[in-house]
């Protein structure tokens, strides 16, 4: 593997007649980074992808893998020796058996017999799937296509990896295989490029994210995106809330607002650490009886659903 393997793309634009699928991108991936991209159905996800993968071209911009240039038909093919795709629809070789499929493949990458077997072999094991490796693809339901797909990826030990949508589809068995590998593949330091639907993977798997609806809306580590909507709330359930403790909480240094619902307390604070103990003090003093105290966790699903323009609480 290179040591500075990047993705760059600057003003990437798609059109596709009158829809515009993918408008203005700019983006860097780092060596190493694992960066998804989550958004709607329709957003342009596939779209980046399949530019970045030098499959169709852009309609403007330009894009970079290791600073060869995707439009360039002669840099095109040493990018394609650099990438592998787990595109939305497999195409495997339905008449031919597992191991053939990646075989040929490997063959195509001019990967040597030897190291063929070995790679193959160990793809196939990692993925559940050695024991199915002499039966055709054909044969196998969609999850077990999408295992042999993504061992297809990975079969010329690329240095940037392309995945679209690998867990959609799979039994909650095979997503956690799915997703422990990507994992190991993490951990080996391979630069990888996920569009998913599932949020819990992308906070999960991912360095950063990229919230994208043909523009990109936000990018950032899954803490820098949601500490960018929204700081820390804790929330305070009492057995009875008298009219003035609202204002007396709001009147404390280091808290921004404080709302009512029902018995609970919602506070907006900077620092937890700093302030709660004077909330516990303020309460206690006006005789308020706390039953519970806890910080409102927020995730990447709360910050993609306020893009969308639909909050969740
Ligand atoms: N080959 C094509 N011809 C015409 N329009 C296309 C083509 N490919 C994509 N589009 C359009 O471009 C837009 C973006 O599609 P794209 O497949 O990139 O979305 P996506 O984010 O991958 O969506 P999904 O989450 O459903 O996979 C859509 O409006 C789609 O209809
Ligand atoms: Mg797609």
């Amino acid at each position: 593997m290179s040591g500075e393997s990047l993705i760059e793309a600057y003003g990437l634009t798609r059109r596709f007649g009158d829809t515009l699928a993918v408008d203005s991108l700019d983006l860097k991936i780092h060596d190493g980074e694992v960066f998804g991209f989550i958004g709607p159905n329709g957003a342009g996800k596939t779209t980046t992808v399949r530019m970045l993968c030098c499959l169709i071209a852009p309609t403007a911009g330009t894009a970079y893998i290791d600073g060869l240039d995707v439009s360039r038909s002669e840099e095109a093919l040493m990018i394609r020796e650099r990438i592998g795709l787990l595109p939305e629809v497999p195409g495997l070789y339905e008449s031919l058996s597992a191991y053939h499929n990646l075989d040929f493949y490997a063959q195509l990458y001019d990967v040597p017999r030897k190291v063929r077997k070995e790679r193959i072999e160990s793809l196939l094991r990692k993925l559940d799937m050695w024991d199915r490796r002499d039966d055709l693809v054909g044969k196998f339901s969609k999850g077990m296509k999408q295992k042999i797909t993504i061992a297809r990826a990975l079969v010329h030990e690329p240095d940037y990896l392309f995945l679209d949508e690998p867990t959609s589809g799979l039994d909650p068995e095979a997503s956690l295989t799915v997703r422990n590998y990507l994992l190991d593949l993490k951990r080996e330091g391979r630069t990888i490029f996920l569009n998913t639907h599932n949020l819990d993977d992308a906070a999960r798997l991912c360095d950063r994210v990229g919230i994208m609806k043909t523009n990109l809306l936000a990018v950032g580590s899954p803490k820098e995106l949601t500490n960018m909507f929204w700081g820390h709330t804790t929330i305070v359930d009492l057995r009875h809330i008298s009219p003035d403790m609202p204002e007396a909480i709001r009147s404390i240094p280091g808290i921004t607002s404080v709302r009512q619902e029902g018995r609970s307390l919602h506070v907006d604070v900077t620092s937890p650490e700093d302030i709660n103990p004077t909330i516990v003090k303020t309460l206690t003093s006006m005789k308020g009886e706390i039953i519970s105290m806890f910080e409102l966790k927020r995730g990447l699903e709360d910050v993609y659903l306020r893009l969308m323009g639909r909050d969740n609480r």
